[in-house]
């Protein structure tokens, strides 16, 4: 394997991130260089949400660590930028995951690809595509629910069956990687529709997990906390607009709520963990030895996590409702 053992100890807790960011860069460079020409790709890897922020620099990444990479994306730019930049180790294809027949093209193409460049199947499946819902429950129009799962949730499942019979041909089986949140375990105020989403997704990981242990089918589960991509900015306008169109009287119920959400957000990534962070997780979920269920990825985030577990509700309750009284008097001095 190109440039690093994943079995060792890479980082990704966040402990290291620059150690983290050098790993990565180095298999970028093996790409940029063409180093990586030099040997025919012998495992094959589908990333869903390949265009941007985690899914983008995991193609890269394992493109220059010698896998043959089909990157999931929905605009013909995202295909033509990732094609480039990888240098024929990247194959582009459309893959929006709410759609059955994009998700029925590509399981066939990636079964005639693989087969004519006589690679035993899929070795690697990460489920990465997301977006976030997020505002006040009360102010959620349902379809937008539904859209939020259709993506984080049916989506990730449908691709996973219809990658099943590839990720069975390996021996041993191949591995699915699931991108979730640590809002899967920790709800937080106005982000009910994606930690809903991200719940859902720790079950389907560990269902999933125990189903196909009997066949050597590992199933990973990524508990990302913040991380410096899009995501965020992507959503807070649609989240604004929402509460807005919900009405006046929910408007200002909402106000102090939401002007803490979006103080909290600028925060948040003003801290960001390095993306890098994830890849290595992703890296070692799907190439060490002994690939871990969960993987806590960003700093503080694994102490964050075994804190909530040990917490009784009543404690969790407490410690957030007091951020967010803090959050919304910082905001109240700001506005003036
Ligand atoms: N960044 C964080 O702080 C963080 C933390 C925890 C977990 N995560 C998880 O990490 C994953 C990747 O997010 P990111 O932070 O890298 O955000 P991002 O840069 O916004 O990437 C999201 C990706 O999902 C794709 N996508 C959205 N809807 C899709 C659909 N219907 N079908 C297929 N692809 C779709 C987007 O494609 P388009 O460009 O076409 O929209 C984009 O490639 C998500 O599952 C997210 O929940 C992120």
């Amino acid at each position: 394997m190109a440039g690093i053992d994943r079995g060792g100890c890479i980082p990704y807790r966040g402990r290291d991130a620059e150690a983290a960011r050098r790993t990565v860069c180095r298999r970028a460079w093996s790409v940029r260089s063409g180093v990586h020409l030099m040997n025919p790709p012998s495992r094959a890897v589908l990333i869903t949400g390949a265009s941007s922020g985690i899914g983008r620099a995991c193609a890269l990444d394992l493109a220059g660590d010698g896998w043959l990479v089909y990157a999931g994306v929905r605009r013909e730019e995202a295909a033509a930028e990732l094609r480039s930049a990888g240098e024929g180790r990247i194959v582009p294809l459309m893959l929006d995951v709410t759609d059955a027949g994009q998700i029925a093209a590509a399981a066939e193409m990636i079964a005639r690809q693989v087969d004519a460049r006589n690679l035993p199947g899929l070795h690697g499946l990460v489920n990465n595509a997301g977006i976030v819902v997020a505002g006040p429950i009360e102010c959620i129009p349902i379809q937008r629910l539904r859209e939020q799962f259709e993506v984080n949730v049916v989506g990730q499942v449908a691709v996973t069956q219809a990658m099943l019979s590839l990720l069975r041909r390996p021996r041993p089986g191949g591995r699915v990687v699931n991108v979730g949140s640590i809002s899967g375990r920790v709800a937080s105020p106005l982000l009910g529709p994606y930690a809903m989403s991200k719940h859902a997704m720790e079950a389907f990981s560990d269902s999933l997990r125990r189903e196909l242990a009997a066949e050597d089918i590992h199933v990973a589960l990524i508990q990302a906390g913040p991380l410096a991509t899009p995501i965020w900015d992507r959503s807070m306008p649609e989240t604004e607009a929402l509460v807005e169109q919900a009405g006046e009287s929910l408007r200002q119920r909402y106000a102090p709520l939401l002007s803490a959400m979006r103080g909290y957000i600028e925060r948040t990534a003003a801290g960001a963990d390095p993306v890098e962070l994830a890849v290595n997780a992703v890296g070692h979920a799907l190439s060490s030895p002994r690939p871990r269920r969960r993987y806590p990825v960003g700093r503080g985030i694994a102490r964050r996590l075994c804190l909530l577990r040990l917490l009784p509700d009543a404690a969790a309750d407490w410690m957030i409702q007091r951020r967010l009284r803090r959050a919304m008097d910082s905001a109240g001095r700001a506005g003036g």
